[in-house]
């Protein structure tokens, strides 16, 4: 990235507020404001089935995405999390008319968009907002985003995104914190990323599909994530080819059409409940899936000795008392996605022996350890790697989400242990998943948000 130059102050934000409007993806916020914690009654089984929505991680790609459009855009299957309606908040605020006619559906209508540096306050709340810098420099050329949010997994820093759009033509400059991007001209380009990054390949996509001539991304992700965003790219006219493969064509085109798209389901959701079935010794049918998705964890859950069964769109678990130890090294799809690790050390501490996990996408996804060692986990971190010493009984006890997914582990340990589990950080939670405390209501568990 170009060096931060600190001579001269930021310009103001060009927003144009419209406002947001609609009766049901955007107003069940309400309800989860102003609770400080979760309750969660240890000695409890997950028992029944439960339908799968939209994944977060395509669908905050997408919703950037529409401002690449001028004309209509239609999404269906959206989670209802914070995280949504924070960027449906900032494309709001950059001119775009949104509404939200039916549950999990939003129609974006960004053809009076004219700003592009997006509200500070609000881009600095979640990690995917740097996907605007890919939308709206693919949109207008131009494009001032502050450095991203989110969760704190270690350093999480954005250099392949900014080498590929160097290498799409644009100058970039970091001042006050501010990424500061501009093009004169997009032109294709070749671009070998120097390590496997979801974000990047997003972002340099998002930049490319209306660049002149032909953009070829080299070493990039295959997550289901990033074939839905192309999916939806191509259904508006761009020409992606190769998602989901380590090479990326991209073919540059003038003008984009309307869209209509449906996102596909959230394996990460569906994994969170398939573990916490696992963890509990329960059953659960988890619906609306695709199976494949959930290879790599379907494949440890069997291995550590739970029931799995796969059809068509669902799978089955059905947990055991006696649970193996085993080995899980993360890695980009399809390795184990690194957003189980945090539940699956969860259900490795109700396992007879020593396992061991390899945290290998992100340097330092292991703080939820001390708090399951306050719950009575014997677990050692060293580096990358902790060992779980298994079969130690857990107990409730106050504990902090420190990120998303580290909070669905806590959710899992409480479930699971002896005793009363209170759970601060649900922010984090409320983020990524869509109404925690009722989904597990659904697998007959009872959880419930508390004001103090
Ligand atoms: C995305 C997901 C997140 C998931 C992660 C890995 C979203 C919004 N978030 O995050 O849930 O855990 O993929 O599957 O989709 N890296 C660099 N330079 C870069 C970009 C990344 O060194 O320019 C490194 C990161 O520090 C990390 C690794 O590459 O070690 C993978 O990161 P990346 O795939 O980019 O993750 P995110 O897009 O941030």
């Amino acid at each position: 990235m170009a060096k931060g130059s600190f001579h001269a102050a930021a310009k103001p934000l060009q927003v144009v507020q419209n406002g947001a409007e609609g009766e049901n993806l955007l107003k069940a916020r309400d309800s989860i404001h102003g609770t400080k914690c979760l309750i969660i009654e240890g000695e409890q089984r997950i028992r029944g089935d439960i339908r799968i929505n939209g994944a977060k991680n395509a669908a905050v790609a997408i919703l950037p995405a529409s401002l690449l459009t001028e004309r209509s855009v239609k999404v269906d299957n959206l989670p209802n999390i914070t995280d949504i309606h924070k960027l449906v908040d900032i494309i709001a605020a950059l001119g775009a008319k949104v509404n939200s006619p039916l549950k999990g559906q939003l129609c974006v209508d960004a053809s009076a968009v004219n700003g592009f540096a997006p509200p500070a306050n609000l881009v600095n709340q979640l990690r995917a907002s740097y996907y605007l810098m890919g939308s709206l420099l693919g949109r207008f050329g131009q494009v001032e985003v502050p450095m991203p949010g989110g969760c704190d997994l270690g350093p999480r820093p954005i250099d392949q995104h900014i080498k590929g759009f160097t290498a799409l033509g644009a100058k970039v400059e970091l001042e006050h914190g501010v990424v500061k991007i501009k093009a004169r001209k997009l032109r294709g380009a070749h671009i070998y990323l120097d390590v496997v990054s979801v974000g990047a390949t997003i972002n340099i996509m998002l930049a490319a599909v209306k660049a002149e001539g032909k953009t070829i991304i080299e070493n990039a992700a295959k997550e289901p994530e990033i074939v839905d965003t192309a999916n939806f790219l191509n259904a508006m006219g761009c020409q992606v080819v190769g998602a989901g493969t380590d090479v990326i064509k991209i073919n540059g085109v003038k003008s984009l059409g309307e869209v209509e798209h449906k996102v596909i389901p959230d394996r990460i959701e569906a994994g969170t409940f398939m573990i916490a079935a696992a963890a509990t010794c329960g059953e659960a049918q988890i619906c609306d899936v695709i199976p494949k998705h959930l290879d790599p964890l379907s494949a440890k859950l069997k291995e550590v000795g739970t029931e799995v069964e796969v059809g068509p769109d669902w799978i089955q678990v059905r947990g055991k008392t006696k649970l193996l130890p085993s080995d899980v090294k993360t890695f980009p799809y399809p390795g184990f996605p690194t957003d189980l690790q945090p539940p699956v050390m969860v259900l490795l501490t109700r396992a007879q022996g020593t396992s061991m996990i390899t945290e290998n996408v992100f340097e330092r996804r292991f703080r939820h350890v001390d708090e399951l060692k306050k719950m009575g986990a014997q677990i050692k971190v060293e580096g990358r790697t902790a060992v779980i010493e298994g079969g130690h009984k857990l107990f409730g006890a106050p504990v902090k989400a420190m990120d998303l997914r580290g909070g669905a582990a806590f959710i899992i340990a409480g479930l699971k242990s002896e005793g009363k589990t209170i759970l601060t950080g649900i922010e984090h939670i409320d983020r990524g998943y869509e109404d925690i405390v009722e989904r597990f209501k659904k697998l007959s568990v009872s959880i419930e948000r508390s004001l103090v």
